[in-house]
């Protein structure tokens, strides 16, 4: 039989009480005072003072005429032992009171945070455990890394988040990401560092700005090579510079369409009929692409050939010679481009304007010399995607916000997924492994990437994970219009909004995602209630019960969400808070910091060469 034995647990008596509150404040008093006579000694140049610890409050209730009696040392005279630790007192005082108010605001705001996260309609632990806890992503390893199989740790298999509701919340390399926040919301210092420093295989990273890449470079270049492309030549001399061609490779038609089809996406943007323009556009884009390539034309022909229709003849008479020849090597031009070419270059003067129009915003990117140079590299030199691939490489691609040149960077991010998708078909359950980490930071500043609502809802499953970031989903529907921004939205297994949203569609958009709950009050009435027997009785109490449907989060509390807090919606689980780790927080943030401003000296003196990264210097076929 079980027996109970209560005992009382260890508590404070009223006595203890007293005790405490009366000797705490005149220890704290004793020890400001001890301290004030301290630097009252130092700062008169005698040293530490030597003294029992009770000195400083005996030389106020017994020396206040001469404080140096109450100590075994000298001390300065009353005038200046009097204002020095007075002084010290309200120093004191002032950083006990600031890290105070520090202690509570951010105990406050965790606690505000604490109790969203807790309401009914949020996920609840057990919940977030079984769906993107630790054991719930180890469980998965065979599927997730088939070559590591039951060996894979959780850093090779996902990315810790952070924490929600006390449970470490990590979801796989599978899942991809529609990250949103506006300008300084922390995308980049609490997500976007710390996922490329974390990848497990081949990165990309875009970008408007070389922070990330500061950040992050020396690091990569420890897992594998380094390369970095910024179209407006900012990191120029760096050893890490590669240089990719648009034209190597274009002999195979389907490369040459596939970066056609970048190149022209949104070329014919406000047009009326602009699909049928754009569609135009893109026949001409590829068959120059396949002349350009065909005929060993450089960078500057290619973009001669994208300023008229006059010179383009020159591209058509590639063709036109490389189709009436025999093949090379089994390879030989598609049949029929030249013809589609011929259609347009020899079409009616209309028609052939408004195809131009778009070809040449397609390749505007190549009008300055400098850009070109950048998109030409030296024979053998050019920027190998399968060797990238195999080694664990880094790439940044840099462009400024609305630089045309994006669209060429872009259409080296297709080049890269369509080889790691082939290679993902040819592999063990047809998945790229290690997998490749897409983190496209400012992605909707750059030209619209066409591919990436595929990206987002496709390719996850074949190793290739997406991590868009953007500000609003405003600029989404711009870059991409209307249907393709819902379906990258859609698509995405995780979203995560971050506080500083003042968008208020967006916001009512939000909170209506994270759903209602029904909220019930209780309200006591009391008055004077009939007796048993009729007869007057006592005052008596009834309560009735109102449930009203509310928001589980409303749009107030989504704009306000605390820096580093994010709104998580995962699949169909309920909606998460998640505390993340400011990537300056991480137990390698010294290092991090030594290579940043080693790697932001370097880019601010144009240096041609860096210590950091001379083992695995750039990634280019030989
Ligand atoms: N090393 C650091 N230490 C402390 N604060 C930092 C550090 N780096 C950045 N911050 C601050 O963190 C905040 C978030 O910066 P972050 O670069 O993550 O913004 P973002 O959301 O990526 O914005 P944008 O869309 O403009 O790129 C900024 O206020 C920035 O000043
Ligand atoms: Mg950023």
């Amino acid at each position: 039989m079980a027996t109970s034995n209560p005992r009382s647990a260890p508590g404070l008596t009223a006595f203890d009480g007293v005790v405490i509150g009366a000797v705490a404040p005149a220890a704290i008093l004793a020890a400001t005072l001890w301290v004030g006579g301290q630097a009252a000694s130092v700062l008169t140049g005698r040293g530490w003072a030597s003294g029992s610890l009770t000195a400083g409050i005996e030389a106020v209730t017994a020396y206040r005429g001469d404080p140096g009696a109450a100590w075994e040392s000298p001390m300065p005279g009353p005038t200046t032992y009097w204002p020095i630790t007075a002084g010290s007192i309200a120093l004191l005082v002032g950083a006990a009171s600031v890290v105070g108010i520090l202690l509570h605001a951010g105990t406050r705001t965790r606690r505000k945070v604490e109790r969203m996260a807790a309401r009914p309609g949020m996920a609840t632990p057990r919940e977030i455990g079984r769906t993107v806890g630790r054991k719930a992503l180890l469980a998965n390893a065979t599927e997730l890394r088939p070559t590591l199989g039951r060996r894979a740790r959780e850093s090779d298999l996902g990315w810790r988040w952070g924490r929600a509701r006390g449970v470490d919340v990590y979801t796989s390399v599978r899942d991809s990401v529609v990250l949103l926040g506006p300008s300084g919301a922390g995308k980049g210092v609490y997500v976007v560092n710390s996922r490329v420093l974390d990848a497990p295989g081949a990165v990309v990273v875009t970008s408007t700005r070389p922070d990330v890449f500061a950040i992050t470079m020396t690091a990569r270049a420890r897992v594998g090579p380094v390369g970095v492309i910024a179209a407006d030549g900012s990191v120029d001399g760096l050893p890490q510079v590669v240089a990719w061609s648009p034209i190597i490779g274009c002999r195979d038609g389907r490369v040459a369409a596939a970066r056609a089809q970048v190149l022209a996406a949104g070329s014919s943007s406000g047009v009326e009929d602009s699909s049928f323009w754009q569609g135009w556009s893109e026949k001409v884009i590829k068959a120059l692409l396949h002349a350009a390539a065909w005929g060993d034309a450089s960078i500057d022909e290619l973009w001669r050939w994208s300023q008229s229709a006059a010179a383009a003849k020159a591209a058509l008479a590639i063709l036109q010679r490389q189709e009436a020849s025999p093949p090379v090597a089994d390879a030989r031009v598609e049949p029929g481009w030249a013809d589609t070419l011929a259609q347009v270059v020899d079409g009616d003067e209309k028609f052939r304007g408004n195809v131009w129009a778009g070809v040449g915003k397609a390749l505007a990117g190549l009008d300055l010399a400098d850009v070109r140079a950048r998109f030409d590299p030296a024979h053998g030199e050019n920027f190998d995607v399968p060797a990238f691939l195999a080694a664990k490489g880094t790439l940044y691609l840099l462009a400024e916000a609305d630089d045309t040149a994006s669209r060429l960077l872009q259409c080296l991010v297709a080049d890269i997924t369509r080889v790691a998708k082939q290679l993902a078909d040819r592999s063990p359950k047809a998945r790229f492994d290690p997998p490749l980490t897409l983190v496209l930071d400012e992605i909707a500043n750059w030209a619209p990437l066409p591919a990436l609502p595929t990206y987002v809802s496709a390719y996850g499953g074949s190793g290739i994970v997406t991590i868009a970031v953007i500000q609003s989903r405003a600029q989404m529907a711009r870059t991409w219009g209307v249907d393709a921004a819902r379906a990258i939205w859609d698509s995405s297994t995780i979203t995560g909004i971050l506080g500083g949203v003042t968008d208020a569609e967006n916001l009512r958009d939000f909170a209506a995602i994270a759903g209602e709950r029904d909220e019930t009050n209780w309200t006591a009435s009391t008055g004077r209630s009939a007796g048993i027997f009729g007869g007057k009785g006592d005052s008596g109490r009834s309560y009735s019960e109102q449930t009203r449907t509310r928001a589980v989060l409303d749009t107030g509390e989504i704009r306000g969400l605390p820096e580093g807090t994010m709104l998580m919606f995962y699949k169909g689980l309920n909606p998460m808070l998640v505390r993340m780790t400011a990537y300056y927080r991480r137990p390698d943030r010294r290092q991090l910091d030594e290579d940043r401003s080693a790697v932001e000296q370097a880019i601010g003196a144009g240096r041609t060469e860096s210590a950091a990264c001379d083992t695995h210097a750039v990634i280019v076929v030989r």
